[in-house]
């Protein structure tokens, strides 16, 4: 079949140039019960797919983080969470400081955005319509853009000045899970790139890769059943410090996107100047306290939700008295536990929808894209 194309106002035929796109977008066979299921379990492979990166554009983009005046993330939902790790890498490994803010918020920033400024936009479908304006509008002012996105050919990747994909296959189901830790896989390769340690990174990222099999396999049972206590709570609320609040926050929107219960993720510090009025007998609280720079501060907050009744479920690689419930993770060089505490929050997420009747890959009023603003 050919198609024509016509200038609406001249009515003369417009002349478009034809390019092959790959399009993996066809739903392969599944076994497991939902994609959500088959992407979650995908992540030891995808993890290792995502650190395949042209060494010498991430070196190129690592200068220009370091160089850049102004770097700015700028993404929705889980992505956003995913740029909230990066924020928290850039400042620790290439000591650059660097903002986070929502797409939809973008704009009423944008006089602060010069020829000076580095924008990262972090976007699964590359299609989400409040990023693509922000970064058409930046870019208007003169600023680099960077994508890391998951399709190519995508409106954000024919943007962007340089993108990185996160190469792990088309990603089905609308809550996002392989996309978030190759994201993750991605920013922790640029933040390496600063300091020169690229070969290094890569190693610990196929170590991290490992522990995250071992978490699928040990952990299904005991999540299954805890999804089981848990399924009539209606209020969830998700703790964490550091690089782990980012965890915190991504742990509360799976669970509430596909669950349709309450989750609130926060700043485990932030609790008692308000939340804390909310913790009662029994309402679970998640604490995600892996033994790094945050762990004791973290479980000091988390004994002041105790002492108020909450249950407390705590995913770290230390068994503590004060869990209820643990969510047992393997040890790892600190800075890359949020790869590994991510795992069984998407799975209790999983399985708590599943438990309440849900089906967790097409959840009531969402889009796997949101094209409009
Ligand atoms: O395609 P994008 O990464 O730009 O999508 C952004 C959000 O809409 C998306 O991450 C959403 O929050 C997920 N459904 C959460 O699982």
């Amino acid at each position: 079949m050919t198609i024509k194309f016509f200038d609406v106002e001249t009515g003369k035929e417009i002349n478009k140039k034809t390019e092959e796109v790959k399009s993996e977008e066809k739903e392969e066979e599944l076994k497991e019960e939902h994609y959500m299921l088959k992407e979650i379990l995908e992540q030891p492979e995808t993890i290792k797919k995502a650190t395949e990166q042209d060494e010498q554009k991430l070196l190129e983009t690592a200068m220009e983080i370091l160089r850049a005046k102004n770097v700015i993330f700028t993404a929705c939902g889980t992505a956003r969470y995913a740029a909230i790790v990066g924020r928290y890498l850039f400042s620790k490994i290439a000591k650059k400081f660097s903002e986070v803010i929502m797409a939809h918020e973008f704009q009423y920033f944008i006089d602060s955005v010069d020829k000076d400024t580095l924008i990262i936009a972090v976007s699964q479908s590359g299609e989400t319509a409040d990023v693509l304006e922000g970064v058409k509008k930046a870019k208007e002012n003169g600023a680099k853009i960077v994508a890391v996105t998951n399709v190519e050919n995508s409106s954000l990747d024919r943007i962007s000045d340089q993108t990185f994909f996160l190469n792990c296959g088309p990603e089905i189901a609308v809550a996002s899970t392989k996309a978030f830790t190759g994201q993750l896989a991605v920013l922790y390769l640029l933040a390496f790139a600063t300091v020169n340690k690229i070969q290094e990174v890569k190693i610990e990222l196929k170590k991290v890769s490992e522990k995250v099999e071992e978490i699928i396999s040990q952990n299904g049972g005991l999540l299954k059943e805890l999804a089981e206590k848990l399924k009539d709570h209606q209020d969830f609320y998700f703790i964490a410090r550091g690089i782990d609040f980012a965890i915190a926050a991504e742990g509360a929107i799976k669970l509430k996107e596909i669950s349709y219960a309450h989750a609130e993720g926060m700043p485990a510090g932030e609790l008692k100047h308000g939340t804390l009025s909310l913790i009662e007998e029994g309402i679970p609280i998640v604490a995600i306290c892996p033994k790094d720079y945050t762990y004791e501060e973290t479980l000091n907050n988390v004994q002041e939700a105790k002492s108020r009744g909450g249950f407390i479920i705590g995913v770290s690689d230390e068994k503590n008295e004060i869990f209820d419930s643990w969510l047992k993770i393997p040890k790892i060089e600190e800075i890359f536990y949020p790869l590994l505490t991510v795992i069984p929050l998407q799975l209790l997420a999983y399985y708590l929808a599943v438990a309440r009747g849900n089906n967790p890959d097409k959840p009531r009023n969402l889009a796997k894209s949101v094209t409009v603003k």
